[in-house]
């Protein structure tokens, strides 16, 4: 036996024991709690705060017994496949599995928060509405009739089943902080870190990326516990002018992909956030008044509503983000951050139209000026601002062939012989003439225009060669 696996043996023996011990701690404790709770016959201040203790200690063990399993089997399998060929084909399915519960639960949480809105915004107010109701709805919907009410305040009994939103939006933030890792973090040379931006460690770059998240929330935080708050528009344009300054830092710090989607991260905790510490516990507040019989707390509300309306803006700029990183002409482009700029402003102000339209509210400029400013970004930065130069002399393919199998090959071939791609990345690959050829146009966005390949310039392709092939590419990229 390897010293290193008794040490992953040990490791994992004292997890196990740790886990036990800990599940057995929180049962004691639940138990416990049960018991002096049954010493409140009716519900008061002290019963009710009990049994929400008792709810969170189980559910602490509920998650603790959850994760520790799946976090000791993750464990143990990368011990085994760690520096085997089985390594990259393992971190592709994980970051397979991990993007896709991302994509749903983000589905779940984004859809429930739109009908939401939608309800709000189209309830029946005024026809035959009994006196404790704010408004109804009549729906139709999978072949079923459906009918809503919205209570002005609370029922006068609470339901027995009362159903909350949150899951959703936790489960959406913990799978995004795992893909996070297993993309960025655990694989930093490649995707986080850009040499060409700032040659930092994978621990610098790892502890830039996690402590933008965090300080990027207490600042939004800070922001809405201020007196701004209470003008809208001021607030927009501060918090705005805030999200730019922390692209940029991140811009000049790390790959711009990786600054891209640290935005996105941003976005998505402050979103989560949202309704981890503040809407939750305000919910949480309001049904605790209700079910003690005391009037409730209109600031709670307010505040819950506030922070509400900031998710529902941003959700078009954060779904912009999370998908950007397809999309090399946005965050490759040598305008990256005005890029990223335009098309939060655009999107959210798609979003306000939108609110403004379910209202039955019209609006002249917002859509129009929105649309322009995201058809003129792509016109700007689209190839019809690519020009060959009148007296640039033919580039015969030899030349570009020379190029591309100095820079390109060690990854994109069928036997490459990079240390980290020993699958040619998206199946592209540069062996052939025709291969090259096929593939002009795509050359063309990632080696030239973006500059997004090599990647992170780990082949150190010059200026001269970018300009050599895209000379090619322009007069007609022909392998005779
Ligand atoms: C160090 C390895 C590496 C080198 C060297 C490299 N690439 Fe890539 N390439 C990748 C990876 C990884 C991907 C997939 C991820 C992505 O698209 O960013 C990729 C994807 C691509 C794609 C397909 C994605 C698309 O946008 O269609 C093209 C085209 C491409 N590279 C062109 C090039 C060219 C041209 C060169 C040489 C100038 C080059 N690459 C050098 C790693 C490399």
């Amino acid at each position: 036996m390897t010293s290193a696996f008794s040490i992953l043996l040990a490791v994992i023996f004292l997890a196990i024991v740790l886990v036990a011990l800990m599940v057995y701690l929180l049962t004691e404790v639940s138990d416990h709690l049960s018991a002096k709770l049954k010493l409140y016959p009716e519900v008061t201040e002290q019963s009710y705060r009990l049994e929400a203790q008792i709810n969170y200690v189980r559910q602490l063990r509920k998650v603790i017994l959850y994760v520790a399993p799946i976090f000791l089997i993750g464990v143990l399998v990368y011990y085994f496949v760690k520096d085997t060929p089985m390594e990259a084909f393992v971190m592709e399915w994980l970051n397979l599995l991990v993007r896709w519960i991302h994509v749903v639960v983000g589905i779940m949480w984004i859809g429930a928060s739109f009908y939401f809105i939608f309800l709000e915004n189209n309830l029946n107010r005024t026809e035959g509405i009994r006196d404790e109701l704010a408004g109804n709805l009549w729906a139709i919907h999978g072949g079923g009739f459906y009918f809503l009410e919205k209570y002005k305040v609370a029922p006068k009994v609470l339901p027995k089943h009362l159903h909350w939103f949150k899951y959703e939006a936790y489960f959406t933030f913990l799978s995004g902080f795992t893909l996070l890792t297993v993309v960025y973090y655990m694989d930093a040379k490649s995707f986080l870190i850009d040499p060409q931006v700032a040659d930092i460690s994978t621990l610098t770059a790892v502890t830039i990326g996690v402590l933008t998240l965090a300080v990027g929330w207490i600042l939004y935080d800070m922001l809405c516990s201020s007196s701004l708050v209470k003008k809208p528009i001021l607030f927009g344009i501060v918090g705005f002018a805030l999200l730019a300054g922390i692209s940029y830092f991140l811009m000049q710090t790390l790959s711009s992909r990786a600054a891209y989607i640290h935005v996105g991260a941003l976005i998505g905790t402050i979103m989560a956030g949202n309704v981890y510490f503040i809407i939750i516990p305000a919910q949480k507040e309001l049904v605790k008044s209700a079910v003690l019989g005391r009037p409730l707390d209109p600031t709670l509300g307010k505040k819950a509503g506030e922070r509400s309306l900031h998710n529902n803006y941003l959700t078009l700029p954060v779904i912009f983000i999370m998908i950007s990183n397809h999309f090399p002409s946005t965050y490759g482009h040598a305008w990256h951050w005005g890029i990223l700029m335009v098309i939060m402003l655009a999107s959210a102000g798609i979003k306000h139209y939108w609110n403004l339209l379910e209202r039955g509210q019209k609006t002249r400029f917002i859509l129009p000026v929105s649309v322009v400013a995201l058809i003129s970004l792509a016109l700007i930065t689209s190839p019809l601002s690519d020009s060959l130069a009148e007296d640039a002399a033919p580039v015969p393919f030899a030349q570009v062939n020379t190029i591309i199998q100095k820079r390109c090959i060690q990854c994109h071939s069928i036997m490459p012989t990079d240390e980290q791609w020993n699958l040619a990345p998206n199946n592209v690959m540069f062996d052939t003439p025709e291969q090259i050829q096929t593939m002009a146009d795509r050359i063309m966005v990632r080696a030239v225009r973006t500059q997004t390949m090599p990647q992170g310039n780990k082949t150190k392709m010059t200026e001269a060669e970018r300009e050599k092939i895209k000379n090619w590419i322009l007069q007609g990229a022909n392998i005779e």
